[in-house]
């Protein structure tokens, strides 16, 4: 296990250089599965998770090679398997995205179930219940979904309205790719790497209709042909760093960050008194001394996103006054603030509800992360904090971040990172 050593107290300035996205890029990893013949993906970042996707599609047969540094071709023609190796599913929940064009293009999958997860509670409820409408037989035994159907037939699928499911709304887009007929996804999501997952299907050859509404459209195709895509941009990164200069204080530009996935944020941080100006693929924040509370709660897209609720509880911890912050969407979400009251934060929880009484100083602590967006959390106070603050579980970061603290030091941070070089620690995440 590695450590992060942070030094707190120094405002960040300066660029920063914003990655392809964490979310964005799993989907389309997994869409690849779908084509007979090769995809090429630009802007992929180099994490964790995305690494052991990788490994998945090589595990599955698919050659995946990249031939510049941010540029990866995948060959699936040569897929050979439709068993997901146990040992990556458990690494990253979000490799049972393999299930759908499995299913659709080989008529049959072996996937293992992902488990529990550190959030909370994570079915895939939503997905094999979409498999089974869309007419495969799925027996779930010995923690395993085996699902077959000789070719999946286009339906009507309802979402719950009241629990959107960015995964299962991909998974069930992937499958009715190929079905035969046309499926309609009621109660979509609509995040932003649901749309540019929609985008490359289209751009592959699915025939797909209302991109970026709640209501999406699938004609199946026989095939789907080689294609060319770029990863966006990943707005939960650019929103860390935002909130990582609002907190810290300081003038920080992010490069290369899509302003219309950002809006709520930029809007939750304006409120909060920092200074906010934007281009078309940039975004600058200034930092007005200590921030103003800010109520929010948590939504699907165009909400304000989970994965950025931690953050904006370490803003909360500083700022002048108090603010209540509502999770909506996972609902073991708030475990970094035991942590944070380390640091000196005023934390209560109260059912999904987080009281948070800013203080104006937080303090160095050894502390530990428990999920990637927990240590970008802790991360985040530790910047802010009087001391030096050791957080352990660094690895958790990697599955999300691509080289934070080289990120944060070239805007200044005191920040190193210690290998400890014990073990490795699995829990699904993405
Ligand atoms: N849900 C079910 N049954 C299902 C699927 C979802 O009950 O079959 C529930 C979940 O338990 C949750 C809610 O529906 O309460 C929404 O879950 P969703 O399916 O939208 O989440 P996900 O697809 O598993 C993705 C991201 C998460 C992000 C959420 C919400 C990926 C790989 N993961 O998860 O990202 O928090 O959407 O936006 O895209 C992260 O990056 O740190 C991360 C956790």
């Amino acid at each position: 296990m590695d450590e992060i050593i942070v030094t707190g107290g120094t405002p960040l300035a300066g660029r920063v250089q914003i990655s392809g996205s964490k979310n964005g890029t799993l989907p389309l990893l997994a869409a690849s599965l779908l084509i007979d013949g090769e995809t090429v993906l630009d802007n992929i970042p180099d994490i964790n998770d995305v690494n052991v996707m990788i490994e998945m599609l090589r595990a599955l047969g698919a050659k995946c090679e990249f031939i510049a540094p941010t540029t990866l071709k995948i060959d699936a023609s040569t897929v050979n398997s439709v068993s997901a190796p146990y040992d990556l599913v458990r690494k990253m929940r979000g490799s049972f995205y393999v299930a759908g064009p499995l299913l659709s293009r080989f008529g049959e999958c072996e996937v293992p179930l992902p488990g529990g997860c550190v959030i909370g509670s994570r079915p895939v409820d939503y997905h094999i219940e979409g498999f089974k409408v869309l007419g495969a037989q799925v027996v779930e035994r010995h923690g395993v979904m085996r699902a077959q159907a000789s070719r999946l037939k286009g339906t009507r699928i309802f979402m719950d309205p009241r629990s959107r499911s960015v995964g299962a709304t991909v998974n069930l887009m992937l499958a009715a790719s190929l079905a035969e007929g046309t499926t309609i996804v009621e109660n979509a999501s609509r995040e932003p790497e649901v749309v540019a997952c929609q985008e490359f299907l289209r751009a592959a050859g699915a025939d797909i209709e209302g991109i970026d509404t709640a209501t999406v459209r699938i004609r199946g195709v026989a095939r789907l042909g080689e294609s060319r895509a770029a990863v966006i941009p990943d707005r939960i990164e650019a929103g860390t760093f935002l909130y990582a200069a609002a907190t810290a204080g300081g003038d920080v530009t992010l490069q290369a960050a899509r302003v219309q996935d950002l809006e709520f944020v930029l809007d939750v941080l304006r409120r909060a008194g920092a200074g906010i100006t934007t281009g078309p693929d940039w975004i600058r924040l200034r930092a007005v001394g200590r921030p103003l509370p800010v109520d929010i709660m948590t939504a699907p897209f165009p909400g304000f996103p989970t994965d950025l609720q931690p953050t904006h509880g370490v803003l909360a911890a500083i700022a002048r006054g108090t603010t209540i912050i509502e999770e909506t969407i996972f609902d073991a979400r708030y475990n970094y603030t035991d942590e944070l009251t380390r640091m000196g934060a005023h934390i209560r929880i109260v059912d999904s509800a987080a009281i948070i009484k800013g203080q104006p100083r937080l303090y160095a602590a050894p502390v530990e992360a428990t999920d990637i967006r927990a240590g970008a959390a802790l991360i985040l106070a530790s910047l802010v904090a009087e001391g030096q603050t050791e957080i352990s579980g660094a690895e958790f970061l990697d599955r999300g971040y691509q080289n934070i603290e080289g990120k944060l030091k070239g805007l200044g941070a005191e920040i190193v990172r210690r290998g400890t070089g014990s073990g490795e620690r699995n829990l699904c995440l993405a």
